[in-house]
């Protein structure tokens, strides 16, 4: 082991033992400490290893008292004694799906990720058109969770989606089956996927939280050519209230976020905003500017986590005030 090592294991060492004598530190949170020294939450933006956080922690041994409780709050909460959550994010292959599993894994949850194609150890592919695909994504979502801390997926985020034109003008089959296409994708797989992890809690005594990506259109509507895609999210809504309301007294809580303009461009804003329609769409986002990934996933993590249970059954907006209910 090289000294780097040796200090690394030193330090969750102190960690744990730090977190058994202090009556301000619950077990769950050890895990938490390492990674905070390591990020330097400990001791400020100086620290940047584990061999400056080791010497840090050294330091704070002798002042433990400066170190609050909620300098050591876990950005998760499980139960005390609790592993770690798993998580189940869709459409996680980019854009915003990417930015949520990457924001549940700041948090310390092991995130199994979804797209077309598979890319990692941790990333399962399905196409979510395919009811059966879909169904066998869950099967093998939860054998990937077995060997994860928590052994099961207590967390599942539903953000794949499509968002493709389809014009009142187009042949009547063509409309149609656009239609057929987008519910399925949309709606119909969040439903399957959702109905599979309430099922599975339900059969296992167990808690767990849905948090379903819908969209601004859900309540404002949405372009002529997207009359398919608006009702899919307003469908989503209403079904994440329903979970929400059947499920709450067992532990099982249900959110929904509705995001306005989003650039999950990956970096091109412009491209982004031609995909929408051109520039001229800010003019309508009082906020000036479209919403980021990482501001929808600071929301999706949010009610992934640390959202109080009596907020179930809750839709949050993220559109800049361009639409304001
Ligand atoms: N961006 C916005 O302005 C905006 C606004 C409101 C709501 N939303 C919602 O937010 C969610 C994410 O949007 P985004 O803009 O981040 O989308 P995106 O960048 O286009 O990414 C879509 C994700 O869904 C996956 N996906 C698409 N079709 C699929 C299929 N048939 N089967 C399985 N996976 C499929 C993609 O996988 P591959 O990479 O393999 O294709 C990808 O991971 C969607 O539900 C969307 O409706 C977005």
């Amino acid at each position: 082991m090289t000294g780097r090592g040796h200090r690394g294991k030193g330090l969750s060492q102190f960690l744990n033992h730090w977190a058994v004598v202090s009556p301000q530190l619950r077990p769950a949170n050890r895990a938490f400490a390492a990674r905070a020294a390591a990020k330097g939450a400990l001791g400020g933006p100086h620290i940047r290893d584990l061999s400056d956080a080791w010497a840090r922690c050294h330091d704070l041994m002798r002042r433990p008292a400066i170190i609050t409780a909620a300098a050591m709050k876990p950005e998760t909460s499980p139960a005390a004694g609790q592993p770690m959550p798993t998580a189940l994010v869709t459409g996680s292959s980019r854009g915003i799906g990417a930015a949520i599993a990457s924001a549940l894994e700041a948090r310390g949850l092991a995130v199994i990720r979804h797209g077309t194609r598979a890319a990692g150890p941790m990333t399962l592919a399905a196409d979510l058109s395919d009811a059966a695909a879909t169904a066998r994504l869950w099967d093998d979502a939860c054998a990937l969770a077995a060997d994860t801390a928590s052994g099961r997926i207590d967390v599942l985020v539903n953000n794949a989606g499509v968002f493709e034109a389809s014009p009142i003008s187009g042949t009547d089959a063509y409309w149609l089956a656009e239609w057929e296409r987008c519910l399925r994708v949309n709606l119909t797989s969040a439903a399957q996927l959702s109905r599979l992890a309430v099922k599975g809690w339900l059969e296992g005594g167990l808690p767990g939280r849905l948090v379903n990506i819908a969209s601004r259109s859900a309540y404002r509507g949405d372009s002529p050519d997207h009359w398919h895609y608006a009702a899919a999210k307003a469908g989503e809504v209403a079904m994440t209230k329903t979970i929400a309301r059947a499920y709450a007294k067992k532990g099982i809580l249900a959110f929904a976020i509705c995001p306005g303009f989003t650039d999950s461009s990956g970096g091109n804003a412009e491209d982004y905003l031609a995909s929408r329609g051109g520039p001229a769409l800010l003019n309508d986002i009082p906020l000036g500017r479209v919403a980021l990934p990482t501001e929808i996933a600071a929301m999706a993590a949010f009610c992934a986590s640390d959202a109080p249970p009596s907020m179930t059954g809750a839709v949050l907006d993220a559109n800049g005030a361009s639409y304001v209910r």
